[in-house]
């Protein structure tokens, strides 16, 4: 089938790529022109595992091309998906104005018969508004407008697409159904469960699914504080629960709290939303709270932990592994705290290139043993697998100090402690090496770095 994608963002990338290889004509289109030139070139903007791969191999296929005007391909395609950003403002309002004048654009020049399908992350109700708008622009009903949102995380997206639990879509009219299931037929037939409903519980899946992933984080890591304050292990605790197939122990990981472009802002949103139809959400409310705090928290122990003007390495700069994203990242909160309490802060990211153009006043290193060398503290933030398997007794060395935080629990205690660490990660005893090894006790701050956040 020929489609077009609207948006050379990670989503309409991501999308458009997976669409060419289920073996459909895909037109990808920006109004970006230096990114849709990059692209042309099969240059790929962002950092996402097998994407180049998959884009070239689709390209030279033939079934995947990049235009910054879709008028013209938009007059053949049997579906135009809208992969546009929907920033949000302070409040945590949705700006929809990018997926109106997208659909307002791309509508005049559609087939009859096609379907616009909303892939970008959208307020409920949303569908059916531009249902009404595309009715107007065109002054007829044969374009219909549907929903269709996307699960795919950063750094497994191509996976997440290919292999996805379910596809939503969200459809108020026989014709959308019937397209979109077509779309998918490949996936659908081999085994991927369709899920059918309409647009605007499609909708809100999308942000239920979210901010209950979300909530599960935000829960994990309150059990992680009580486990410090009591002595408890929290990998184990969520590891018990996880067990029970009703919890799952997937997004039972504590951590700083949770970034990205999507969690903080979908919460947000979802919250809103509850405001706005009288139908409040205080479970969302409260996490969104406690998440920011968290990051907060998590630079007050740094700088508990760290002498005065002291030196501390920062591993993971990114909001989580396999991708080069700082979006709301932890460490976009972290590291003003710490330049601004006057430490001397020296970080490594397998994937700096983002980080380095928005976290100013820090020094960068290209590895962590060289980020660690004379630091005070070091501390994992991002739980890249470089990370898990950091030569111990070479960070030991490297390091002025012997305090190691771990934010993501990656690292045993135990084999830190033997290579003559200081082990504190979140929600789990700490791991100090037996005095004799080294000749030194329990260092001061590590008293401090004990206490909960
Ligand atoms: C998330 C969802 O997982 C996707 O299903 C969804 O499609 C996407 O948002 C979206 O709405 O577009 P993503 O933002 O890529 O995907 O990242 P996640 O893997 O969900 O992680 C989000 C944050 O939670 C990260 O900061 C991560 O470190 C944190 N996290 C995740 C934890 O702290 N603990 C966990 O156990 C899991």
């Amino acid at each position: 089938m020929k489609i077009v994608v609207l948006g050379a963002g990670y989503v309409g990338l991501t999308t458009s790529a997976c669409l060419a290889q289920l073996g459909h004509d895909v037109t990808c289109c920006d109004i970006d022109d230096t990114r849709i030139a990059a692209l042309r070139c099969a240059e790929i903007p962002i950092y996402e595992p097998g994407l180049t791969d998959l884009v070239r191999t689709q390209m030279q296929a033939g079934r995947l091309r990049f235009a910054n005007d879709a008028t013209g391909p938009a007059a053949s395609a049997a579906a135009v998906f809208l992969a546009v950003g929907t920033p949000s403002d302070a409040r945590g309002d949705i700006d929809l104005s990018f997926v109106e004048a997208g659909a307002a654009s791309v509508a005049p020049h559609m087939r009859s018969g096609a379907i616009l399908v909303v892939k970008s992350t959208v307020v409920a109700g949303t569908a059916r508004q531009l249902d009404q708008l595309v009715k107007r622009v065109r002054r007829s009903d044969d374009v219909t407008v549907a929903s269709n949102p996307e699960f795919l995380r950063e750094g497994s997206a191509i996976d997440d697409f290919m292999g996805a639990d379910r596809i939503v879509i969200g459809v108020d009219d026989a014709r959308s159904d019937s397209v979109l299931r077509a779309i998918y037929k490949p996936l659908t037939r081999a085994g991927v469960p369709l899920v059918a409903t309409a647009t605007v519980n499609a909708e809100l899946i999308k942000y239920s699914a979210n901010a209950l992933l979300a909530l599960k984080i935000g829960f994990i890591n309150d059990v992680a504080d009580l486990c410090e304050a009591i002595g408890g292990d929290v990998t184990a605790v969520a590891d018990g629960i996880g067990r029970d197939h009703r919890i799952g122990t997937a997004f039972l990981a504590a951590g700083p709290g949770f970034g990205g472009s999507c969690f903080p802002k979908d919460t947000r949103a979802f919250a809103s939303t509850g405001r706005r139809y009288g139908a409040r959400q205080p479970l969302v409310e409260a996490l969104i709270e406690g998440n920011e705090a968290r990051k907060r928290a998590m630079s007050e122990r740094i700088i508990k932990a760290t002498p005065h003007h002291g030196r501390v390495a920062l591993l993971g700069t990114s909001f989580k592994a396999n991708t080069d994203d700082v979006r709301e990242a932890a460490a976009m909160i972290i590291v003003p705290i710490l330049v601004k309490a006057g430490l001397d802060v020296h970080a490594h990211d397998p994937q700096p290139g983002s980080a380095m153009r928005h976290l100013a006043g820090i020094h960068w290193h290209d590895s962590a043993l060289a980020a660690a060398r004379d630091a005070d503290v070091t501390v994992i933030l991002t739980e890249w697998d470089e990370y898990r398997g950091l030569d111990l007794d070479r960070l030991c060395m490297a390091m002025r100090g012997r305090l190691l935080l771990d934010f993501r629990n990656i690292i045993a205690g135990e084999r830190a402690a033997r290579a003559g660490l200081h082990y504190h990660g979140l929600g789990r005893p700490a791991a100090i090496p037996e005095p004799t090894r080294r000749g030194q006790g329990t260092s001061p701050a590590l008293h401090v770095a004990a206490s909960p956040a």
